[in-house]
């Protein structure tokens, strides 16, 4: 049995937040922004709007996409580190309540902006080994609850949205997933990290005053290494897989950085049109960024059935992973 990648779907809220709100909000400047990002603005999701809400549309457009019916998805995976609840429910069980699944097994996994990828991963191993035939995951953020929009070395960078996708079982070779890796390196934990809550620091007033709920980067640090190890972990796939980047036509990177996304799209003599970027407009969205990049090639009639994609992330762990797989869903 092998896996196929059968379906996208995403939701991009409709509330912008662009680099000239930022100015009004701390010292900033859109020619700053641009010129050291790339993003023009972000979407910011409404009150009331949770991370739960934003990863059922998006599931819904992907299982209607599949041609599924509910009742065919045997798992949930969800990838998020802004779940509904910070301890439980796991936000896949709050979702599937949504969509109206019922006794299936449904779970979180916390691997920040390589959480779509390592949800890849994991569909693969269930689907490879017989044990489900339609898995649901999903990438879904509402970063916007964990920056401190004081701190304008974080706050110009990150957005909310969700994309999802149906990894389904197929006995066609020509379909399936070539190949995923996933890594990573906890030394380096204290890069991108939000110090409360947790065991470390319970909910207390300290954590309220110092703002501990907030998302922290070592941005320059990051920036160097998320170069490296991005560049290294895709010629690593491409190698053992024997491909060239000359047939890649879709390369989707994470989008945190346009100049980290050029950089190593340089580094593999990637053309512009084989370089997918949607950082721009939605800014980092953490495990929400490459299905959400997915789904707007798809949408656009850019993605076409059959066609490679090679997606690349790293982030917070931190943690980094690849894949190599065609695109299995009829085209738009
Ligand atoms: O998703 C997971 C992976 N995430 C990433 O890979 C993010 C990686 N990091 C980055 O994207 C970049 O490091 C940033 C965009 C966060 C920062 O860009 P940078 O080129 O690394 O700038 P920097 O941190 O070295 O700061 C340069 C200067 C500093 O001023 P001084 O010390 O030179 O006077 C900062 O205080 O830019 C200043 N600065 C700003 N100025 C205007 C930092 N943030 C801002 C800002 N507006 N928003």
């Amino acid at each position: 049995m092998y896996a196929k990648f059968h379906s996208i779907g995403a939701y991009v809220p409709s509330k912008v937040l662009s680099n000239a709100d930022l100015e009004k909000m701390v010292d900033t400047s859109d020619e700053w922004i641009l010129k050291r990002t790339g993003i023009s603005e972000r979407r910011i999701a409404k009150d009331g709007e949770n991370t739960s809400d934003m990863a059922t549309k998006a599931s819904k457009l992907a299982i209607e996409r599949a041609g599924l019916d509910i009742s065919e998805i045997d798992l949930v995976v969800c990838a998020t580190v802004t779940p509904d609840y910070f301890n439980m429910p796991a936000t896949a069980c709050i979702i599937s309540d949504k969509l109206g699944i019922k006794n299936v097994q449904a779970f979180d996994i916390s691997s920040a902006c390589s959480g779509f990828v390592y949800a890849l991963s994991i569909a693969k191993a269930f689907v490879e080994s017989g044990m489900k035939k339609h898995v649901l995951i999903i990438g879904a953020e509402k970063f916007s609850s964990i920056v401190d929009y004081t701190d304008r070395t974080t706050c110009i960078l990150f957005g909310d949205g969700a994309g999802a996708a149906v990894i389904s079982a197929t006995q066609n070779k020509e379909e399936a997933f070539i190949d995923v890796h996933a890594s990573a390196d906890g030394s380096y934990s204290d890069f991108l990290m939000t110090p409360a809550p947790g065991t470390v620091n319970p909910v207390s007033q300290k954590v309220v005053d110092e703002g501990l709920n907030f998302v922290q980067m070592k941005g320059n640090e990051t920036f160097k290494l998320a170069v490296k190890t991005l560049t290294k972990d895709v010629k690593d796939i491409l190698a053992v897989n024997k491909i060239s980047s000359d047939d890649i036509p879709h390369f989707i990177p994470h989008q945190a950085n346009y100049r980290i996304i050029k950089a190593v799209g340089d580094s593999l003599k990637m053309k512009e049109e084989q370089v997918v970027v949607t950082v721009g407009k939605y800014g980092n969205t953490s495990a929400a960024s490459i299905p959400m990049a997915i789904n707007d090639i798809w949408e656009s009639g850019r993605l076409k059935k059959g066609e490679l994609m090679l997606l690349d992330t790293f982030g917070g762990g931190l943690t980094w992973a690849s894949a190599l797989l065609p695109f299995a869903g009829e085209s738009k």
